[in-house]
């Protein structure tokens, strides 16, 4: 008889616990409430609602995901290039329900998605797929992206705006590190949390002076 093949997940990440999850919401609310009052973001409004002289609720304007968490891998049930070798790893299979603390050092915040960066230690690069980084995005964006510190895309999506998927987060994220690398940041704006930069096109970055630090389960999820 021929063995059934084990089942691939939509994807691998490290899942927020509920309790973690409040928290990170209540702290990253509160950031998009008192965003959308800055002057230095009215001067810009209008890369989020198209028009001058509107005003914007950011709470309203991202949907918030069902349940945070930081893919590693997308598998999309096998579909995905590399997905079995993944799932296969060593490492995969060993890291599968335990714990790990992840640490968010910096808020994202484009006309299209809202999320917080993960800065990944050495263990936990360890379950960041070769290549991740540079999935799916676009050619003119590529030299940039494959000069990043590997893990780079790492990240929560916390919102998005209508109509977008949340894959666009990794992608915001990457572009912003890129435009900062090439010491594209424009208006700087100190709040409690951290620093704020603007780089241009609706695109906000809050460098966190104290990272938050989330506790999280290594594990699969399948629709
Ligand atoms: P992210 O990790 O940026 O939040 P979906 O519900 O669209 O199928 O996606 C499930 C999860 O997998 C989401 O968390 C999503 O984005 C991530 N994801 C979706 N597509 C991709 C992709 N092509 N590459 C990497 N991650 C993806």
């Amino acid at each position: 008889t021929k063995q059934k093949e084990p089942e691939l997940p939509l994807f691998f990440g490290w899942f927020l616990l509920p309790e973690e999850e409040e928290r990170i919401k209540c702290a990253t609310m509160d950031f998009l409430k008192t965003l959308d009052t800055l002057e230095a973001f009215k001067e810009h409004i209008s890369e989020f609602t198209g028009e001058v002289a509107k005003e914007v609720d950011l709470e309203q304007y991202f949907q918030n995901p069902l349940q945070l968490h930081c893919t590693t891998k997308f598998c999309d049930y096998g579909k995905a290039e590399g997905a079995k070798e993944y799932a296969e790893l060593q490492v995969v299979k060993e890291s599968l329900a335990t714990s790990y603390e992840l640490s968010v050092t910096a808020l994202i915040v484009t006309p299209r998605t809202f999320g917080a960066r993960v800065a990944l230690t050495e263990t936990q690069l360890k379950l960041w797929p070769e290549g991740a980084d540079k999935e799916g995005v676009a050619p003119a964006l590529l030299p940039s992206v494959e000069a990043l510190p590997a893990g780079s895309r790492a990240h929560v999506t916390l919102g998005c705006s209508a109509g977008v998927e949340e894959v666009q987060t990794g992608l915001d994220l990457l572009e912003i590190l890129a435009l900062q690398k090439e010491g594209k940041e424009g208006t700087q704006v100190e709040m409690d949390l951290g620093t704020l930069t603007y780089l241009s096109e609706g695109r906000w970055f809050l460098t966190l002076r104290e990272p938050i630090t989330a506790d999280t389960t290594f594990t699969s999820f399948s629709d």
